[in-house]
């Protein structure tokens, strides 16, 4: 598998590009703000895009969707209760068939009702809901912090230490990272009690 973290925008952004070097199929994650330049990088690579993955439905993950479609042909998979198109709706234990890569998602809204998180290969895309030192915002429009919280502790921190992070958007020391360090060293992951963790994301 060939995964490639791609800064694209103006807000730090980071799409994704996943491979897989057999087929030569690969799948866009949060394709957004340059898609030429995406594409550019998976015809270098010799690869076809076959999906495009939204995280979530925020503008800066989404607004290439229907240019990468265009452009490809490639269909886009989201949550199902996300509001964007798309061909393929996924909830939380869904595999996705990337070629022969298996992708498992895994629902953790709290940043937006519609967040996933992508486990391919020991990596994981953790979208806004998890950077490298941070955890995503939940002031915005959809956002729940109780829900964070149970996305945080009760399904991303279960997962291995050495699971590698890779976020949305290049908000920390370094550009990813790995459970076993986010644990040890992201405040937002300090031992709190929910209603602990919900007073924590409500003070400014
Ligand atoms: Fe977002």
């Amino acid at each position: 598998m060939i995964l490639r973290q791609v800064p694209v925008g103006t807000f730090q952004n980071f799409a994704y590009i996943i491979g897989d070097e057999k087929s030569g199929l690969a799948a866009v994650v949060d394709p957004a703000w340059d898609v030429n330049r995406l594409l550019k990088i998976c015809s270098q690579l010799g690869f076809k895009v076959r999906f495009g993955i939204n995280t979530h439905s925020h503008h800066d993950h989404v607004e290439g969707n229907e240019e990468l479609v265009r452009e490809t042909g490639a269909r886009i998979v989201a949550h199902t209760s996300s509001p964007v198109r798309k061909d393929v709706s996924v909830e939380d234990g869904d595999v996705l068939d990337i070629s022969s890569l298996k992708a498992r998602i895994i629902h953790t809204p709290g940043h937006c009702p519609d967040h996933i998180c992508v486990l391919i290969d020991g990596k994981l895309l953790t979208g806004d809901t998890l950077f490298v030192g941070e955890c995503g915002r939940t002031d915005l429009q959809g956002g729940n912090s109780r829900d964070m919280y149970d996305s945080l502790f009760n399904k991303i921190m279960k997962l291995d230490d050495v699971v590698e992070v890779y976020p949305g958007h290049d908000y920390g020391a370094k550009p990813s990272s790995t459970i076993g360090y986010e644990r040890n060293h992201n405040y937002t992951l300090k031992k709190r009690s929910i209603e602990e963790f919900v007073q924590f994301m409500a003070e400014p």
